[in-house]
């Protein structure tokens, strides 16, 4: 076995996106591109000689292939050891629990979280940090300038490892382990709920679904809903991990989740029923015939946090990404605690969860999490409704509308047109941002604009600036609409509209979010010409 000194020539696309670099399969495959990024990685880190990693993906296509090169350029780059996933999977909240609980130096992630996968479809690669999260900005941004300058990498000349038998094995002197992908996540989630309340709950008829979109949440759904807690096999659906999640968009919303909706609207549904992404960090949660929006399940779980033993103690503060509804923000003041708006990505939490300032954070994008690991966690949010499910006896609506009774409804909604050309989507946001100066103080029926701005933060951490994340027109009545660009597309552009008004009227409280943002609906092409600019009527996703 020796160490190879592989010449090669920079790509000029390998900057990472909102959540590591994600492109079509083929481009991965094409020679050198996924070399030429991994290198570039090790380059940026600098990690100490003989650090330790860990390694593991969402079992999409080409994530074994991946596991193999990434493993011997990790022993050709001088890493002591690496912790690799059964058969090379870990979801990306059990990948940030394994970096966290064996101090490892970092950790490297394969997967393009919930885009298709497939010889046709996504492949992704992030790096993730000792604290368990994704590289910061400065991190990334350096990988993308080695990126550009790379003339060669490091890679051991030697046969594949066996990536489905646990234990260690040597490669050029490195240690390879490969663990069990789902103990040490298990574990953790069992510290953190109450597994007996939820076994007795379950175990008195309370019927669940959970949709695992035959990605790589299957295994670990079976590990703990059913043999931990009880739950009957088929209480699990689609949970054979498959390379091209079965030719589906393994994405947990209305549209993409539609085998789980049905079941949950059918004339049989169960009481409580929840989906995950390709990656295992994202989650859906449904009651019969009731959705639960991400922002309102985020409210929910910080205003009954103290009911699951990990938080017993009550909360710290909350975030959540500017686009995300204010539900939470009601909460925060009545339990006095601090509340964040951050930009879009998770990647923002990871410094307020770091220096203590929030327990608990969301995004309207399907994720919620804590402080337990540093990625959002799909199977924890299900979990953190079955332990409140399994305290409070109630149906998952009856536990929403008393919280509107309580704090009143941000009622929300997403609209987003996919694969709109770049020049389309960007000309369109140029325009809303031209027309600040005209739009403030103007009346739109019953609403009138208060501000608009280009959101931008300040770390309160380390201080770092993030600016043009979205641009806000808020209202006098503390509606918004929001206008952003999707940064995790990999085709085209993708425009989100995020549209929320609130309603303290609990008479009101049973409309369908789509009639009673109505309104708002108009006003938002009114103000970015959508449908002249688009050429579309409708958007393509609504959640
Ligand atoms: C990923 C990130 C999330 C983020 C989402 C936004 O899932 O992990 O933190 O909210 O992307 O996606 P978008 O397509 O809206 O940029
Ligand atoms: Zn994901």
């Amino acid at each position: 076995m020796t160490v190879q000194l592989i010449a090669t020539q920079p790509f000029n696309d390998q900057k990472p996106g909102t959540s590591g670099l994600r492109k079509r399969v083929s481009v991965f495959q094409s020679p050198h591109y996924l070399e030429n990024f991994v290198q570039s990685i090790f380059d940026a880190i600098t990690a100490p000689n003989g650090a330790t990693l860990v390694l593991g993906g969402d079992g999409r296509f080409h994530n074994q292939e991946a596991i193999q090169i990434i493993l011997k350029m990790a022993a050709a780059n001088g890493f002591g050891k690496v912790l690799v996933g059964q058969r090379g999977i870990l979801s990306t909240p059990a990948a940030s629990c394994v970096i966290r609980k064996y101090q490892t130096y970092g950790g490297i992630i394969l997967s393009a979280s919930h885009n298709p996968g497939g010889p046709q479809g996504d492949f992704g690669i992030k790096y993730n940090m000792a604290n368990g999260g994704p590289a910061p900005e400065k991190v990334t941004e350096d990988i993308f300038a080695r990126s550009k300058e790379i003339t060669q990498y490091r890679i051991v000349d030697a046969p594949d490892i066996a990536l489905d038998v646990l234990g260690e094995t040597d490669l050029h002197g490195m240690k390879v382990e490969v663990i069990d992908s789902v103990a040490d996540y298990a574990e953790l989630m069992g510290s953190l709920f109450d597994f007996a309340a939820i076994r007795q709950l379950l175990a008195d008829g309370f019927r669940i679904k959970f949709d695992a979109m035959h990605a790589v949440t299957g295994p670990y759904a079976r590990a703990i809903l059913v043999d931990a807690l009880g739950a009957p096999a088929d209480a699990i659906m689609n949970a054979e991990p498959l390379p091209d999640f079965g030719g589906g968009h393994p994405d947990p919303n209305l549209t993409y989740a539609h085998d789980l909706v049905e079941i949950m609207y059918g004339e049989d549904a169960p009481d409580f029923g929840a989906a995950s992404d390709g990656d295992g960090d994202r989650n859906m949660i449904l009651g019969k015939h009731f959705f639960v929006t991400p922002s309102d399940s985020l409210a929910l779980i910080a205003a009954d946090a103290r009911l699951a033993p990990g938080y017993a103690q009550g909360i710290a503060g909350v975030a959540r990404s500017m686009p995300t509804s204010a539900a939470v923000d009601r909460v925060a003041q009545e339990l006095d605690i601090p509340c964040f708006e951050t930009p879009t990505g998770w990647k923002f939490f990871g410094n307020l969860m770091d220096a203590g300032k929030v327990t608990l954070c969301g995004e309207e994008s399907f994720g919620t999490g804590s402080n337990h690991v540093r990625e959002k966690d799909g199977l924890w949010a299900v979990l953190f409704w079955l332990n409140i499910l399994a305290i409070k006896r109630q149906s998952v609506e009856t536990i929403v509308k008393r919280h509107w009774a309580r704090f009143g409804r941000n009622v929300y909604s997403r609209h987003d047109y996919e694969e709109l050309p770049s020049d389309v989507a960007n000309g369109l946001i140029d325009h809303v941002r031209a027309s600040f100066a005209s739009l403030t103080g103007k009346t739109f029926g019953a609403y009138t604009v208060k501000t608009c701005d280009d959101f931008s933060y300040t770390d309160p951490v380390d201080g770092s600036v993030s600016q043009k994340q979205g641009i806000r027109i808020l209202f006098e009545d503390g509606s918004r609409i929001v206008f952003r660009l999707s940064g995790t597309g990999t085709e085209g552009a993708t425009l989100r509209i995020y549209l929320e008004a609130f309603e303290p009227d609990r008479s009101k409280h049973d409309l369908d979010a789509q009639d009673a943002l109505a309104e708002m609906i108009t006003i938002a092409d009114d103000i970015a010409g959508l449908k002249q600019r688009t050429g579309r009527e409708q958007p393509t996703v609504i959640t």
